[in-house]
């Protein structure tokens, strides 16, 4: 039968699960991709670091280049710009179908990789980078396009999450919830990106892109994040009946002041009986209001290694098949129709 040569980028929180359950699994990814996948390298930074025994040592390497280029399959999860957009760059160059959970890559670049894949004429996918485990890129793009998106309403990123959950219920200082966060491979390798709004504000520029057929990037979401939230501030919040969550709301505004795609991401008081309330630890939920759809709702753990290596894992699957069965890749969704308004608008 045929079989699919599988490249990885980074085997920490997320590459070790990916490595993991691609191995142990194998028989049923064959299956449903159609294709052995076999993982011929594995690159890293450090070769001495402790690995878990999940990742072949033999597989090792700190050549990333060489991986990125010799594989049909590359599976990014180093994370942060470069090297991982260079590396990106030369996959597709090489011919590779790329599987990324890089947010902070896609809303900074989006636009050039989609480029790139284009005219290799190779497959771009980035179900990991929006909400973990949840399947919010796929419903945006695929599910809602037949509708038309009104408004998006998260809580997309877990670890900031955690931390507010943690300081309401169990009194935790900030800093104790946010080591916690970070030793439950929650956080990012710099956790500023996670408290500060940045992780969250580049999702949200992903979900506005998909949600409004647009192109937004990180610049065009007004952000604040959570980093001055103080523990009387989550006591007042209680006694009025509500709880502070970290908001990325995306809204498509026709109104006499503006007509286009306004994003922001800030902490709001949300009230006990909204089903955002209802969110807890490192949990991530999207609301989206559309006009013939209503209001649908999607939850499920939005950080962690094996959640969110069953979103990289669909994608591998889908990326597969398109190379055995052919058929239609993801598109860009971009249609620039409607004008982005800026943080200023927010
Ligand atoms: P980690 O920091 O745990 O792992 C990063 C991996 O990349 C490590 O194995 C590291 O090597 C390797 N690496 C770093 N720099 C280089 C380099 N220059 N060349 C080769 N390898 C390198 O990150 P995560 O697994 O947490 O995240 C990976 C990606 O997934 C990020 O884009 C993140 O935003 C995204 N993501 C993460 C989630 C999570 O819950 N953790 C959830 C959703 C998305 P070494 O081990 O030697 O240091
Ligand atoms: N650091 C991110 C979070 C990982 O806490 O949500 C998931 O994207």
């Amino acid at each position: 039968s045929r079989s699919l040569s599988v490249g990885v980028l980074g085997a920490g929180t997320v590459g070790t699960q990916v490595i993991r359950l691609l191995t142990e699994q194998a028989d049923d990814f064959a299956a449903r991709s159609g294709a052995r996948l076999e993982i011929t390298g594995i690159a890293v930074r450090d070769l001495s670091a402790p690995r878990d025994p999940a990742v072949p040592a033999e597989l090792l390497t700190d050549d990333a280049t060489a991986v990125a280029t010799g594989n049909d399959l590359v599976i990014e999860l180093i994370g942060g710009i470069e090297p991982a957009r260079t590396l990106i760059l030369a996959a597709f160059k090489a011919g590779a179908s790329v599987i990324t959970g890089n947010k902070a890559l896609i809303a900074a670049h989006g636009p050039e990789l989609y480029a790139a894949a284009a005219t290799a004429g190779t497959d771009f996918y980035y179900e990991a980078a929006v909400a973990g485990a949840i399947p919010v890129v796929y419903a945006l793009r695929e599910s809602m396009a037949g509708d038309r998106v009104t408004n998006v309403l998260g809580i997309v990123n877990g670890t900031t999450n955690y931390i507010l959950d943690e300081m309401t219920t169990k009194g935790l200082s900030f800093d104790q919830a946010l080591a916690t966060a970070q030793e439950l491979g929650y956080a990012e390798a710099d956790p500023t990106a996670d408290v500060d709004g940045l992780d969250a504000a580049a999702k949200a520029a992903i979900i506005a892109s998909l949600a409004f057929h647009t192109r937004v990037g990180l610049d065009d979401v007004s952000v604040e994040g959570i980093r001055d939230i103080t523990a009387d501030d989550i006591r007042e919040a209680q006694a009025s009946g509500c709880q502070i969550k970290l908001l990325a709301i995306a809204q498509r505004r026709e109104d006499e002041h503006a007509r286009g795609v306004s994003v922001r991401v800030h902490p709001a008081l949300v009230p006990a009986d909204h089903p955002l309330a209802s969110v807890h630890g490192a949990f991530n939920a999207v609301l989206v209001e559309a006009e013939a759809a209503g209001r649908l709702m999607f939850y499920g753990q939005g950080a962690g290694g094996a959640p969110t290596a069953s979103a990289v894992l669909s994608d591998v699957v889908a990326a597969a098949a398109h190379r055995v069965h052919g058929g239609q890749a993801p598109r860009e969704s971009c249609y620039a129709r409607l004008p982005i308004l800026g943080p200023e608008a927010a």
